[in-house]
This record gives C-alpha cells, sequence and structure tokens, in this order.
C-alpha cells in the first residue's frame, strides 16, 4: 500500500511541512508481517523559531503559536502546497504532546486543508513519530541492513527537550513503558546547564561543541566528578534536575571553572546513565535492538557510545539520520501513516500531555 502523506509538525518551536511517499510490503491487516515500511522524504521544510526565543531562555507559547500561524501558509506555498495537495492521500498532523496553543495551529491548518480538498486527516504522537524515526531514509546500505535484519523486540530510548523514556517495543505497533525521567528531561537538562554557562538556548549542540573540544584534550570524559542519578537504580527511571544542580553547585563554588571541563563531565554523566540504563533493559528483556531517537538523539558522542555497546553485545542499533531526531514533520507523516495503517485514532484537539 502506498500513500502520499503530508505531516504538518507544530508541538514547540519549530514549524514543520513535509511531503512523504509511504509504503509497506503487507495490507494494513497483515501489518505484522510488515518487516520495516519505507519512507521516501520528497519535501521537508522546518522553520526553526530559535532566534525569537532565544532572549527568553526558553520557548514562550504564545509567540510560537504566533510564529507557526505566521510561517504554515509560508512553508506550504513554498512546497507548491496548493497543486501538491491534490495528489495527497493522507495529511497527518501532530495532536500532542507539547505546548497546547502551538498544536491548535496546525490542527487547524490542516483542518482546513483536509475540509476545502476533501483529504483524510489523522492525528499523530509526537512520542511515535520519534520513535518510527529510525525507519526514515539513511545511505542504501544502512537501510538494506534495516531490511534484512529482525528488529524486534527492541528497546527504544527517546530523549527529547520534554521527554526521556524507554520503551520495550514487542513490533510497530505494540510496546510498553518501561521508565521514564521523574523531573528533568535530558534535553531539558542540557539546555538548563548550557544556560549557566551562559549559552543560548537550545543549549544541547553547545554542550555537545565544547564537549567536544575537551575530548581532543587529555580528559575526554572531564575532570569533574558528576553524579550518575538513579544509574543503579533497579528500575527504568531517569532523574536529571540534580545532576543539573550539581553543575550549578560547581560552579558556584570554582569561579574560575572551565567550561569545556563543565560540559564534558556533565555530558559524562548524562550519557553515562542513558547508555547504562538502556543496555541493561536490552540484556534483561532479551532484545534483537536498540533504537535511539528524540532531539538528544543528534548528539554524537550519545550515537557513538551506544553503537559501541550495541555492537560489543551483537545487538542492532538504529537510529536516524541527524536532521530527523530534532523537531520535524517527516517523521509525523510516518506517524500518522503507522497511526493510519494501524486504525488508531486520535482525538483532532491538542492534548499537550498526551502519552506514548
Ligand atoms: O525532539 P526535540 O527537537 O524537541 C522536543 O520534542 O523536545 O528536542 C529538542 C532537545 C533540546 O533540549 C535540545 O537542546 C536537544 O534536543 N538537542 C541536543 C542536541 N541537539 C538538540 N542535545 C544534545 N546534543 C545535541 N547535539
Ligand atoms: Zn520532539
Amino acid at each position: 500500500m502506498k500513500r502520499l502523506v503530508l505531516g504538518i509538525e507544530t508541538s514547540c518551536d519549530e514549524t514543520g511541512i513535509a511531503l512523504v511517499e509511504a509504503h509497506s510490503a503487507g495490507s494494513g491487516q497483515a501489518l505484522e508481517s510488515v518487516r520495516a515500511p519505507k519512507f521516501k522524504v520528497l519535501k521537508n521544510l522546518v522553520a526553526s523559531q530559535v532566534k525569537i526565543h532565544e532572549p527568553f531562555g526558553g520557548v514562550v507559547p504564545n509567540l510560537a503559536k504566533r510564529e507557526h500561524q505566521k510561517n504554515l501558509p509560508i512553508l506550504f506555498k513554498k512546497i507548491s502546497g496548493e497543486e501538491i495537495i491534490k495528489k495527497v492521500d493522507l495529511i497527518s498532523v501532530t495532536v500532542g504532546p507539547g505546548l497546547e496553543p502551538a498544536l491548535w495551529t496546525g490542527i487547524t491548518f490542516s483542518k482546513e486543508l483536509s475540509k476545502k480538498h476533501k483529504k483524510p486527516l489523522v492525528g499523530a504522537n509526537h512520542l511515535e513519530g520519534h520513535l518510527y524515526s529510525f525507519l526514515l531514509p539513511k545511505k542504501t546500505t544502512r537501510r538494506e541492513k534495516l531490511e534484512s535484519r529482525r528488529i524486534f523486540p527492541a528497546v527504544a530510548l527517546i530523549v527529547s527537550g520534554g521527554h526521556t523514556i524507554l520503551l520495550l517495543v514487542k513490533d510497530f505497533k505494540t510496546w510498553k513503558k518501561l521508565g521514564e525521567t521523574r523531573d528533568d528531561a535530558v534535553g531539558e537538562a542540557y539546555d538548563k546547564v548550557a544556560r549557566l554557562l551562559r549559552f543560548p538556548y537550545p543549549g544541547g549542540p553547545q554542550i555537545e561543541k565544547l564537549a567536544l573540544r575537551q575530548v581532543q584534550g587529555k580528559h575526554p570524559n572531564g575532570t569533574i566528578e558528576f553524579p550518575r542519578p538513579m544509574m543503579h537504580d533497579k528500575n527504568y527511571d531517569f532523574s536529571f534536575s540534580g545532576l543539573k544542580t550539581s553543575v550549578l553547585y560547581y560552579l558556584r563554588d570554582h569561579p574560575k571553572y572551565s567550561p569545556t571541563d563543565v560540559a564534558a563531565s556533565f555530558q559524562a554523566a548524562a550519557i553515562e546513565v542513558l547508555v547504562k540504563k538502556t543496555m541493561r533493559a536490552a540484556i534483561e528483556f532479551g532484545v534483537k535492538s536498540v533504537l535511539l531517537s528524540g532531539g538528544v538523539a543528534a548528539n554524537k558522542t550519545l550515537r557513538t557510545a551506544l553503537k559501541k555497546v550495541t555492537s560489543k553485545t551483537k545487538l542492532n542499533f538504529w537510529v536516524a539520520d541527524q536532521k530527523y531526531n530534532t523537531d520535524n514533520a517527516v517523521m509525523i507523516a510516518a506517524a500518522g501513516y503507522m497511526t493510519y495503517l494501524h486504525k488508531k485514532k486520535y482525538p483532532l484537539r491538542a492534548n499537550g500531555n498526551l502519552e506514548i
């Protein structure tokens, strides 16, 4: 079954519109037989609002709403939307989780398109978008490997600005939450630490850059022993707010601190916890693969660390291309397509706390 899917994403501070050709080998009913649905990206536009929110040190919901309202018609025009929409089989829009005023802009825009052009509209779960992003195109060799190997069962680690979640994934439509963060998400911790170091929002990429400078030196993991919260607890939950507070105290007590050392040491602590807990789950549940996704999955050090340990333990490791880890509408088109195939239905209204 081949479908042309228009994806629309407005859950946070990125306005995304994408056109994706999706197909799976089986029919809707025989979905379990589908090894890996294929997604061909035809258009992918993201308008970032980073510069607008930067002075506030985080995303301001009403500003995000205003910017999405302004950007959606511009992006739609850029992809020649009025012509393309005639060929589209399905529109998929993020309904949650995220900032509700922001989510509503995408939902309203999509509802109007759907009504005007008589096209089916599905609500997509943003977190499922991240989860499925490992299926997004990469080099042909990677793609072939993905198709030839068994993916499931798998452990999925979703790490973003709002979430840190570990899932046990049985197949493309069945999973169970093993654990999640009890306080700050790991991306949020990156952003807060960057702010303490006086770097602008979003801080993740800045911290990574600083930490990489340290890697070229003698102490790739930094010299500061920050705590590894909940690393040895016998559950799959996380906690990152204590780690951020330790950084705060360190900076207060060491006015002549080295930003690169702090960044590298913080990152080493955060990544060690993520990797250890993910691998413990992978071994306990005897999975075939580890899936990594979400904005923080754009972090090279995290990707490399997980790649290394999974290859040692002969597990498959799947992660999307760099550009599909941070928020985008391609993953929303993919999630909407899967939702549609599974005959799952999310109400077409904003749900800021939607769970996976
Ligand atoms: O998935 P995403 O784009 O938006 C949410 O759904 O939250 O994730 C954004 C988060 C931000 O906290 C950002 O700092 C973090 O992902 N991030 C990174 C990197 N790139 C983005 N964190 C660490 N290293 C990176 N390279
Ligand atoms: Zn996201």
